[in-house]
């Protein structure tokens, strides 16, 4: 898809990722919806994308509540008559045991990582296939292409989530004139860690394990990644190539592949 006049929602959209995509998309032609909790942090894109020459709007939006998804319909649809692209980005991490997770935690993170981009399709795709024309991408994770530790599961539960669903979406909408990405950074240096639960246990850095090997990126480096896949229609964005053969290894064998990665990391403390 071409960038240049098209109209898109960012959720997440005031920091990191989000941020940085939305500024983008911005360079390449596009006005952009903000649509995130954080007032403050969105005014301050919407302003910065001004600077650039375009419109922006920001919306105060929680994606996992479905009047404010509908409110972030309207107001963008009012403001600019169509959506081209939805961005999904909106996501928080929680680390803790997953048979002591309390239930509502273990409902934030889905609500919010899962179907967060499930209400964003929900308000945004008919729109797209009344024209034929449109895009979707879903932030999922290198945690939504495999479990890199134990100390994370609900947080991996939530991005398979959205990978299956991302892919079970680009079955259902390309057909159709509508384009649809995933996107799985591996860490990027973001404001992640300032929404992070820990729950269950209280020592986040003993239940904190495997991620030592990773190599942190700007997130400006994934949100070029990011408008390079739309404008090239590609499904998966996979901002860490280094992850591609440890992926290819476990499609090979998963019980070996898994225990590679037990005997790699350390085991997990005794509750
Ligand atoms: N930073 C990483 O290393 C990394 C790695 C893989 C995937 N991701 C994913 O990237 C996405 C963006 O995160 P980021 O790293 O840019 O972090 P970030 O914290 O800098 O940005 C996330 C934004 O989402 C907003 N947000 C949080 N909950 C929300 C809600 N309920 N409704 C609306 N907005 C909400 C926050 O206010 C924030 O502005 C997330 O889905 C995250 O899971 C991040």
């Amino acid at each position: 898809m071409d960038i240049e006049g098209t109209v898109a929602v960012v959720t997440g959209g005031a920091s990191g990722i989000g941020r940085a995509t939305a500024l983008e998309l911005a360079r390449g032609g596009a006005d952009v919806v903000i649509a995130d909790v954080h007032d403050e942090r969105s005014d301050e894109v919407v302003r910065e994308i001004e600077a650039l020459g375009r419109s922006a709007l920001g919306v105060h939006c929680d994606v996992a509540r479905d009047d404010d998804m509908e409110r972030l319909a309207r107001h963008a649809l009012a403001d600019f008559d169509r959506v081209d692209i939805l961005f999904n980005n909106a996501g928080v991490p929680l680390l803790g045991p997953p048979e002591r997770v309390p239930m509502e935690d273990w409902d934030w993170v889905l609500q919010v990582n899962l179907y967060g981009p499930i209400r964003g399709v929900r308000a945004f795709v008919p729109g797209m296939l009344e024209r034929g024309r449109g895009y979707v991408v879903n932030t999922a994770s290198i945690a939504g292409l495999f479990a890199y530790s134990w100390d994370s599961v609900p947080y991996i539960t939530s991005k398979f989530g959205v990978f299956g669903f991302s892919e079970g979406l680009a079955l259902y909408l390309r057909p159709q004139g509508v384009g649809v990405s995933v996107v799985c950074p591996g860490l990027v240096e973001t404001n992640l860690g300032e929404l992070a639960r820990l729950a269950g246990v209280d020592d986040a850095v003993e239940w904190s394990a495997g991620m030592e090997d990773f190599r942190p990126i700007g997130a400006d480096e994934v949100a070029r990644q990011v408008v390079d896949a739309i404008r090239a229609d590609r499904f998966l964005v996979l901002t860490h190539p280094e992850f591609a053969p440890l992926l290819q290894e476990r499609a090979q064998d998963h019980d070996a592949a898994l225990a590679a990665r037990i005997a790699r990391l350390p085991p997990p403390p005794r509750l």
